[in-house]
């Protein structure tokens, strides 16, 4: 497959990493292009052969297909800004939205798509290994450029899931698996100030656990990768575990008892937990939401 020239507006975390990574992959980027000359600059050093611009339309003009990888409030706007041409391509990166953020290109001729990388980047140096492993979520208003986009997937060791439904939803799967665990994990390890240890050493503490829950998950699936009180219909730990954390986090009990209530059907399907142990917890843990 013929590989398109490159360019990007928006040399932020994704841009750049996605920027570098594309450039050692032997794709040719042209262009960066931003809003703060300084990055732009930075990153257009990096990569041989791409040229640092100070407009955005530069960027448009010189490649075959373009990232925007500006912040999702930002896409629409900058796409409106710039003049597209039949042929080209507008790209974004964005997990949550949809390509019809790309509509003032495609109204004006160019191909759309979106190349959401399915990871968590807080900075671009260690996105650029990231993006190796990752799934991407692609969407494209046509085939030739979803082909592409999901050679470019492949290309920096990633691979390529082409979506059919809710943006969303897709979006909200990534929130409860990445987001929604810092936030345990900030609930467990906060236990922790409890047990005369500090916040931060009951996060290093809990982090193998994590980290051993994480490859039981990758070796075995759900539901056989569940283990704990309730996979084993354990009603007196549940009532040790929930007086505990209503003397001490009576923030963190109705958490609990709500997870608690999503396992129950995990355990089922594992076949630890029979149904009558089912119904025990069931009416236990309603009781114990009743009890606040
Ligand atoms: N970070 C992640 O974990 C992650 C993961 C998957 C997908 N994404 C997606 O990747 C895209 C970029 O996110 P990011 O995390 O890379 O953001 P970022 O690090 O904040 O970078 C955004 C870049 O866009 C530039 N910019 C901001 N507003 C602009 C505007 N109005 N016009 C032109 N340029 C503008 C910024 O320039 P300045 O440097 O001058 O501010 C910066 O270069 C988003 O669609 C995001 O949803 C992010």
């Amino acid at each position: 497959m013929d590989r398109p020239r490159v360019a990007f507006v928006g040399p932020g975390t994704v841009g750049s990493a996605l920027a570098v990574a594309l450039s050692r992959a032997g794709y040719p980027v042209v262009a960066i292009a931003g809003r703060s000359p300084a990055s732009v600059r930075a990153l257009a050093d990096r990569i041989a052969g791409a040229e640092a611009l100070d407009r955005p339309q530069g960027a448009v003009d010189a490649a075959d297909l373009v990232f925007v990888t500006v912040p999702d409030d930002a896409i629409r706007s900058v796409v409106e800004g710039l003049t597209w041409r039949t042929g080209s391509s507008a790209v974004h990166c964005s997990g949550a939205a949809s390509i019809d953020l790309l509509d003032a290109a495609a109204a004006q001729g160019a191909d759309v798509g979106s190349f959401h990388p399915l990871q968590t980047f807080a900075s671009a140096e260690p996105a650029i290994e990231k993006l190796a492993g990752s799934r991407f979520a692609i969407e494209a208003s046509d085939v030739a450029l979803e082909a592409r986009l999901t050679e470019m997937a492949r290309a920096v060791g990633g691979r390529a899931i082409t979506l059919r439904g809710s943006k969303g939803l897709y979006h909200a799967s990534a929130v409860l698996a990445s987001n929604a665990l810092v936030t345990l994990l900030d609930a467990a390890a906060s236990l922790w100030e409890d047990l005369g240890l500090t916040k931060a050493e009951g996060l290093n503490a809990l982090l193998p656990l994590v980290r051993g829950t994480v490859s039981n998950l990758e070796a075995t699936g759900l539901p056989r990768a569940l283990t704990g009180p309730v996979a084993r219909g354990d009603v007196g730990t549940i009532d040790r575990n929930l007086s505990a954390l209503r003397e001490h986090a009576p923030e963190t009990a109705a958490l609990y008892v709500e997870l608690a209530r999503r396992t129950i059907p995990i355990a089922e399907a594992k076949g630890s937990l029979s149904p009558e142990a089912a119904a025990v917890l069931r009416k236990r843990l309603e009781e114990a939401s009743q009890d606040g």
